[in-house]
């Protein structure tokens, strides 16, 4: 890592690419008196971090998105207030880029009918400008990609060529500035009855993921529901968490809470395979006979040394270390020509050098080889996402859910 690099990765905990980090910099230069990288790090302060932060985040996001999160929470907190009229529900969304998510939990919530009085939703982003923008409520036709946009005609108003959502709800949610990773847990501890906490991990490396999860493990009440970006609940499986059989929300509970009534969760998720640190990891893949390419005639390797290249290769780029990933990877298909897993991760390390086209033949190769890798397909979602591709983007995860769905049951 470049020290700029770990600088942004201290203040956020993100894993960020050098050429991401030296764009952001340049861009910031150019109001900057610095000559140089280094002048220009030399002279940081809060203010100018912050600045520059707000160039490296993704604060993409759109109202429903996964509504199925949204219906599993509202079966849930329906549950709740049943059990107890009184109870005053607590909802976390963290990271809540722009306000998308907590307001559509505010809308489900509304078109319920479930009284305004008994729930309240806390946001936070690390972003002060996402949180700026979430405060006015007002979205231009970016954040609507959901197909039914009957939620648009009831809750926003037009403001121009945007949409600005109702008071009502803007008042319903409270949005704050914050850093997950900093949380004060004070008051906070097992505050909350359900947490949104979604595409956030995928950013994050192994440590700063843990840490993450040792958070919200902590924010989350006896018995509540956690929500995660599809490609995160195995990170959380990993880390005390068991997820719902709800298909397509993508909810988990803590491990120790009693049974969640009305949303029942599934078996325990089978131990995984240590994955590169920002990704999630994925089930242990079973051998697969069919799909495969033909065979290379190669002498067959001793198979702990095959092993081992590839747990290698593994190691190197959790550790950033993509080169030599990368050869380690190129040196254990010399052995083994059909290691999905191979391909896999010499994916992750072309993405991570933004080689993203690359990237992707290479994870499309590994699905070739390995229809069900689950983390390939999740991978290659949120490619065809950053491409505006939606339609490939909901074929992949649908396919990733089933998947996922499968490899619980099995
Ligand atoms: C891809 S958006 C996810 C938004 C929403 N949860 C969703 O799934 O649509 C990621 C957001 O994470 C925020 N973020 C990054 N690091 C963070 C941190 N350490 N704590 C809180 N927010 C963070 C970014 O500012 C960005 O808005």
């Amino acid at each position: 890592m470049t020290p700029a690099q770990s600088m942004l990765h201290e203040a956020t905990g993100l894993t960020l690419s050098r050429s991401a980090v030296d764009r952001a910099i340049r861009h910031r230069m150019e109001q900057s008196p610095a000559a140089n990288q280094d002048a220009y790090l030399d002279r940081m302060t809060p203010e100018e971090l912050t600045a520059l932060v707000e160039l490296v985040v993704v604060p993409e996001s759109w109202f429903y998105r996964d509504p199925q999160a949204f219906q599993a929470a509202l079966e849930f907190i329906r549950a709740r207030l049943a059990t107890n009229a009184n109870h005053m529900v607590r909802i976390l969304s963290v990271p809540c880029a722009s306000g998308e998510e907590p307001y559509t939990m505010a809308m489900v919530l509304a078109d319920a009918g479930v009284p305004r009085a008994s729930y309240i939703i806390d946001a936070f982003d690390i972003s002060p400008g996402c949180v700026e923008r979430a405060k006015s409520g007002i979205y231009g036709r970016n954040a609507f990609r959901s197909q039914d946009l009957g939620f648009r005609d009831r809750h926003f108003g037009s403001d121009g060529e945007d949409y600005r959502i109702s008071d009502a709800l803007r008042q319903q949610v409270r949005f704050k500035q914050g850093n997950l990773l900093e949380f004060d847990l004070g008051a906070r501890t097992g505050h909350y009855d359900v947490i949104f906490c979604r595409n956030l991990l995928i950013y994050f490396d192994k440590p700063t993921t843990k840490a993450a999860i040792a958070k919200l493990e902590a924010l989350l009440g006896e018995g509540g529901l956690l929500f995660a970006g599809y490609a995160e609940v195995p990170s959380f499986c990993q880390h005390g968490f068991t997820p719902l059989q709800y298909p397509q929300a993508f909810g988990l509970r803590k491990e120790s809470a009693r049974p969640v009534p009305a949303v029942k969760p599934a078996a325990k998720a089978a131990p995984r395979t240590a994955r590169r640190a920002a990704s999630p990891a994925v089930p242990a893949p079973a051998p697969k006979q069919a799909h495969r390419l033909a065979p290379v005639p190669v002498p067959a390797p001793s198979a702990p040394a095959a092993i081992d290249l590839l747990a290698e290769a593994r190691r190197l780029a959790d550790l950033g270390q993509l080169k030599e990933a990368e050869n380690t990877s190129r040196d254990h298909l010399a052995q083994s020509p059909d290691s999905a897993e191979a391909y896999f991760i010499l994916g992750l390390v072309n993405e991570l050098t933004n080689k993203r086209q690359l990237a992707e033949d290479y994870w499309k190769r590994c699905i070739y080889l390995q229809p069900d890798h689950y983390e390939a397909l999740c991978h290659l979602a949120l490619l065809a996402e950053t491409n505006n591709d939606h339609g490939a983007a909901t074929a992949l995860k649908a396919r990733a859910a089933r998947v996922y769905k499968r490899q619980q049951g099995s």
